[in-house]
């Protein structure tokens, strides 16, 4: 039996979509090519909140921090959590930036591979059962065996403009009381999870004329890596330069450069150095210092003619905003999705 199709109407106009039974309202306005405002799609940044003027939808996670008291009494709820029970009428602002390059689908996918990158993050490569698009520096939604509601990973490698391989490889950093780090890392080869992607609006901006920076702290490294990859391999970038950060708290948390060597530009165009936050850390194999401090040194006034993309920790990525603001760099240059 094939799942129910409910239809939303978008209050104020015309526009409706199809979702599906069980489909969250974010994502089947995605899958229709409808700019539906989000960023983290796991319940966290608020981004996606809309006002249900008809109809009845479930919450997926009905505690989610994206939402307030005060949201739920004004009949607010989150798109990327909301599963309409039947047709319903919403209203929410659609925006041009949020149309997606590639259509989101859901797929199951199979484990390959797993290696060590460091002590906590390993690199899980998976082979989605269906062609696979994204930019780099995307994400992807991966339900994982008994865990409640699905985790965002980013991927490290890249894809063809239609997804033809169907590769999908994350770099995820083990946490002691995370169910889903967990989950995945207690993965076996041949483990078939579900993944739905791609999403997210960090990724790379291949006709942008300047120079670019990469800033990544601890589990960032991915999309970063991403973006360096899809950088170095696309023409109308080769006369630009990349340079890469990376911040761990302890050198045995330093990791990147070996995937970096391996692209061609290596130490002509594209420039790799790693900093460590902690200064009790008497390792002295690299200098002491904090990602957003090391860009500004290194690049100071120029910042503002590049394009600037970051990930990390909240701590990270909050401390590289500030930073790019008192630089004066125009947000239209800088692009991050918060990890939560
Ligand atoms: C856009 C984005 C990209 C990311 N990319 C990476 C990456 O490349 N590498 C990496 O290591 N990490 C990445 N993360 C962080 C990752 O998604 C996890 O938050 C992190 O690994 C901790 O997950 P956990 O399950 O181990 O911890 P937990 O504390 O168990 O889970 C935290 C996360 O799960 C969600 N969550 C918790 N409970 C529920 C529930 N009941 N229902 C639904 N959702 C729930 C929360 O919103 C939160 O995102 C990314 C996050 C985002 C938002
Ligand atoms: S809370 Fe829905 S996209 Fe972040």
């Amino acid at each position: 039996m094939s799942a129910a199709i409910h239809r939303i109407r978008l209050a104020g106009g015309d526009l409706e979509f199809a979702c599906a039974e069980g489909d969250t309202l974010l994502r089947a306005a995605q899958r229709a090519g409808l700019g539906f405002p989000y960023e983290c799609n796991v319940g966290s940044c608020g981004n996606c909140k809309f006002e249900l003027v008809d109809g009845e939808v479930a919450d997926a996670w009905p505690q989610a921090p994206g939402l307030s008291d005060k949201d739920r009494q004004r009949k607010r709820h989150l798109g990327c959590q909301s599963q309409p029970q039947g047709d319903c009428q919403v209203k929410l602002r659609t925006m041009e930036r949020y149309v997606p390059l590639h259509r989101p689908q859901r797929a199951a996918a199979v484990l390959q591979a797993v290696r060590a990158l460091t002590h906590d993050i390993s690199e899980f490569r998976f082979q989605v059962e269906a062609p696979f698009a994204f930019e780099p520096g995307q994400y992807a939604l991966v339900w994982l065996p008994g865990v409640e509601g699905p985790r965002a990973y980013s991927m490290s490698n890249i894809a063809d403009a239609a997804g033809a391989g169907g590769g999908c490889d994350f770099q995820v950093r083990r946490l002691n009381a995370g169910a889903g780090s967990a989950a995945l890392f207690a993965l076996q080869p041949g483990s078939r999870v579900e993944i739905d992607g791609p999403y997210g609006m960090a990724w790379l901006r291949r006709d942008a004329p300047r120079d670019i920076l990469c800033l990544a702290g601890g589990s960032g490294l991915a999309p970063m890596v991403s973006i360096a990859r899809g950088a170095m391999a696309e023409a109308r970038l080769a006369d630009r330069q990349l340079h890469f950060i990376y911040g761990g708290r302890t050198a045995a948390d330093i990791c990147g450069q070996d995937l970096l060597q391996a692209l061609p530009g290596y130490g002509t165009r594209l420039h790799y150095s790693a900093f460590v936050s902690n200064a009790a850390d008497d390792s002295a194999a690299y200098p002491v210092g904090f990602v957003h401090e090391a860009a500004l040194q290194a690049h100071g006034e120029r910042l503002r003619e590049m394009e600037i993309y970051f990930a990390g920790p909240p701590a990270m990525a909050n401390a590289v905003q500030a930073m790019l603001l008192a630089a004066g760099v125009p947000p239209d240059q800088q692009h991050f999705d918060q990890f939560y």
